[in-house]
């Protein structure tokens, strides 16, 4: 068996195989509130042949949303919505779902790509709000100055971060993940170069780590025991004065003595003047096989993978236990499908698509002479994990 189709115990979750369909924000929400786009988009991604499946980053807090078309976890109807969206998307295979919680911090307020927003703060005439930081430090001058947070506003986000870990639970999510990477607020925190703060939230490295910590303590206290945490790790700031990866390590540590149960080493934009280098097949994950062999922590590799014998290279080679792709799956989202043609293995389609299986017609191998082939006989027995009957014609 192919390992990245063995399956995977994160927590309270065991994963039918090891492929994560990484968080992409849609900015298609409305009022925070999930819509048809999401229905389409995480319904068809169910069907994909990943075994876990994270929705996009959510604000805890209305202030929390990169931008107006952020999901959001605050309110009663967003958790309806999300309710509404789990239960019928949940049925189609048996893909494990997660949810990435999340605060935008200073880089919120911002105009969506889906407005054909570069990235910049909204004018005040386009709804912006005022952002919030650790400290009263823009990203840049395109960037609103963020209101520095009162220690009763952390006090009162960290709440925020565990009631909508609650309201996720109650919706379905079974994989809460913590979004502390990408310069958004939990990184802000982290890191010494957006964070100038000198009260016992900033300073140390202890002081700098201490709020999302405290987040990660209070989501993991409402958590229950058939769920999963993880955290999305910022490796390196990409700065010759920010966070390297032995800051990344001992974040790490921290994480796994107060339950965490994975990471997944990314490593995004913080500071306009990073110097991050193109990036290249399998880039990061050095940090997630670092993280894996020094913390013994479950490791998710993300960022440029896109090819199943280098995903199976991967974790064969002991580099991490999780493969995460987000544009592989926007491209092709029956990756997972295709991967386990190429490893030779019995992927788990729904009835109606079982004619495209590709050891079920000649076009699969035609296009694609080196996947292997899997033994049909074996396929006749498989489970039906979809909720449908087996088609009779
Ligand atoms: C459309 C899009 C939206 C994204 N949104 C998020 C997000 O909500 N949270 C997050 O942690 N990363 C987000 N990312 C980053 C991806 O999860 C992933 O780390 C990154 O794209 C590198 O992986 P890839 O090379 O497989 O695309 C997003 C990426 C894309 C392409």
């Amino acid at each position: 068996m192919a390992k990245l189709f063995e399956p995977l115990t994160i927590g309270g979750v065991t994963l039918p195989n090891r492929i994560q369909v990484s968080p992409m924000c849609q900015y298609s929400a409305v009022e925070g509130v999930a819509q048809d786009w999401h229905l389409i988009h995480l319904g068809g991604l169910m069907m994909s042949g990943a075994g876990l499946l994270i929705a996009e980053a959510t604000a805890v807090e209305p202030a929390g949303r990169i931008t107006h078309g952020c999901l959001g976890l605050w309110n009663d109807a967003q958790e309806a919505a999300l309710t509404d969206l789990v239960a019928r998307i949940r049925p189609l295979s048996s893909a494990r779902l997660g949810i990435q919680l999340s605060h935008a911090g200073r880089r919120g307020s911002a105009r969506s790509i889906a407005d054909r927003g570069r990235g910049e703060s909204l004018p005040p005439e386009e709804g912006a709000w005022t952002t919030k930081g650790p400290s009263a430090l823009a990203y840049n001058d395109q960037w609103a100055v963020p209101e520095a947070m009162s220690v009763e506003a952390i006090t009162q986000l960290t709440r925020a971060f565990a009631e909508s870990a609650s309201r996720a639970v109650r919706a379905g999510f079974e994989v809460i993940e913590i979004h502390g990477a990408h310069g958004y607020l939990l990184h802000q925190f982290l890191s010494p170069r957006t964070n100038h703060r000198t009260d016992a939230y900033g300073g140390s490295p202890e002081g700098r780590m201490r709020f999302p910590l405290e987040v990660v303590e209070a989501v993991r206290a409402v958590l229950p025991a058939h769920c999963a945490l993880g955290f999305r790790v910022n490796s390196t700031d990409w700065h010759p004065e920010g966070l390297k990866l032995d800051d990344a390590m001992v974040l790490a540590e921290a994480l796994k003595a107060r339950g965490v149960d994975y990471v997944t080493m990314s490593a995004g934009n913080l500071v306009p003047d990073a110097q991050i280098p193109p990036a290249s097949p399998g880039h990061q994950v050095p940090f997630a096989a670092r993280v894996k062999a020094e913390t013994g922590l479950t490791a998710a590799a993300v960022g440029m993978i896109t090819d199943p014998l280098q995903a199976e290279a991967i974790l064969t080679e002991g580099q991490a236990d999780m493969i995460a792709l987000a544009r592989g799956f926007l491209d092709d989202p029956r990756w997972g499908w295709h991967a386990a043609a190429m490893l030779g293995v019995d992927a788990d389609y729904p009835p109606q698509y079982l004619r495209a299986r590709p050891n079920n017609w000649r076009g699969y191998h035609r296009v694609h002479p080196e996947a292997k082939r899997v033994d049909s006989a074996k396929q006749a027995d498989r489970p039906n994990n979809s909720g449908w009957d087996r088609p009779t014609g």
